[in-house]
């Protein structure tokens, strides 16, 4: 699984970041979220697919 955030969308909700917080990090310049490594690790799938249907721009997309 990959995993992108698309910075036109991100608000900076910090959603993704709490809830896969070794997968996504947040900018200290404009806060918004990008993804640390773009492959997501097999054990940390479920919290991806969280951390998608939680933000509220749907910044997040995951390709298989
Ligand atoms: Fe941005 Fe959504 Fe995370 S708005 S900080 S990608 S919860």
């Amino acid at each position: 699984m990959k995993v992108q955030v698309d910075q036109d969308r991100c608000q900076g909700h910090t959603l993704c970041a709490m809830i896969a917080p070794d997968i996504f990090e947040l900018s200290d310049i404009d806060g918004h979220a990008t993804a640390i490594s773009g492959d997501v690790p097999s054990g940390s799938e479920k919290s991806v697919r969280e951390a998608v249907a939680s933000c509220p721009e749907k910044a997040i997309s995951i390709t298989e």
